[in-house]
């Protein structure tokens, strides 16, 4: 009898869809398991006020086919400038979900992103007395700090000084990484949450580096040692609700991820929910994956649970496209390098 699970339809909690042709390509691939996703404002030039939130949301819906249906949750780029009065008024008029935090340096397109933290206290504080959450990219970005230590170090130096100094502010730690991650949300429960992003469940730096570099396992916050990886397991398969589903899907052109210096990205949406399943029936935790992709998502933005639901299904192994066309480029997929049997059906 084939092996199915029907779960509430999911969201995606940290998404990249990028502009233009890249945005055309990558669109229906959320879109078709998707309902909601928090995109992600790092454009070139990056999304900061809200009248670009607007018009970005407008490009993003044009570029949905007939017949898909989908809504962009989306953010402000956090800038030293940032007016906290143009935010408020973009929050209050639902326009965006969320802020978002790059440290300057830390990661594609943040060139934009705070350099002195002191400088944005004003837009947290009226962010926590709005009640607008604070995405947070959380590496530090100093030469000094070994790449793979940059997260921890980011907790001790920046994240958890914000949070003391901000009371109220609900903080989402994007895309954590580390044990140190887990431990952090694990001890300090109020209005703070974690995404973890599908790369990071499935893989560790040697799967990145031994034998060859894969440039399309490359992403920030870089893949750590095997450790970590479990912790991040058993956090997103724990049931708790403070952990849930940001892919981070990140496309680039395959030329600039096989590139002398690859961008940072991996592109998991078109296969995020067969590796996901994969990894919770291998931790014997099928019966935890809604509440990751779909449930403890909501509750910390206060957003309904979807309406609607999918159907996964495990069947012979999928066939996964290497790429896809954009424009005269191509776009490749993440791929994990062994057959994934669960897909969606329904
Ligand atoms: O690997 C990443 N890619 N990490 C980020 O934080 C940004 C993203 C991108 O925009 O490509
Ligand atoms: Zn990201």
């Amino acid at each position: 009898m084939t092996q199915s699970l029907t779960i509430r339809r999911p969201d995606d909690w940290h998404l990249h869809l990028r502009d233009g042709a890249m945005l055309a390509a990558v669109l229906p691939e959320t879109a078709r398991h998707f309902a909601r996703a928090i995109i992600m404002p790092n454009l070139v030039p990056p999304v900061v006020t809200g009248a670009q939130a607007a018009a970005y949301r407008g490009r993003i819906l044009a570029a949905l086919p007939e017949g898909m249906t989908f809504e962009p949750l989306m953010t402000l780029y956090l800038t030293e400038q940032t007016d906290p009065d143009d935010l408020a008024a973009a929050h209050a008029r639902g326009l965006i979900t969320s802020v978002k935090l790059y440290p300057a340096g830390a990661t594609t397109n943040s060139a934009s992103g705070v350099k002195d933290f002191d400088k944005v206290r004003p837009v947290l504080e009226r962010m926590a007395e709005i009640g607008c959450p604070l995405c947070v990219h959380g590496e530090v970005t100093d030469r000094e700090i070994d790449i793979f230590d940059r997260e921890a170090v980011f907790i001790d130096r920046v994240l958890d000084p914000i949070r003391r100094a901000t009371p109220g502010l609900r903080v989402i730690m994007e895309h954590i990484t580390t044990k140190d991650g887990v431990d952090y949300v694990a001890s300090h429960s109020e209005g703070l949450g974690a995404t973890i992003t599908v790369q990071h469940l499935m893989f560790d730096r040697n799967d990145m580096l031994v034998g060859g570099m894969r440039p399309h396992y490359y992403c920030l916050p870089i893949l750590k040692r095997r450790q970590h990886r479990e912790a991040l397991v058993a956090a997103a398969t724990s049931g708790d609700a403070r952990y849930f589903l940001g892919t981070d899907s990140a496309p680039h052109p395959t030329h600039a991820k096989e590139a002398e210096c690859c961008a940072a990205g991996c592109f998991t949406a078109p296969i995020a929910l067969s590796c996901l399943a994969h990894v919770f029936e291998e931790a014997g935790a099928l019966d935890k994956l809604e509440g990751f992709t779909s449930l403890h998502g909501p509750a910390f933005y206060g957003l309904p649970v979807n309406a609607d639901t999918i159907t996964l299904s495990k069947l012979d192994p999928l066939d996964i496209p290497k790429t896809l066309p954009v424009g005269e480029h191509t776009v490749t997929v993440f791929d994990p390098g062994f057959p994934l049997h669960w897909r969606v059906t329904g």
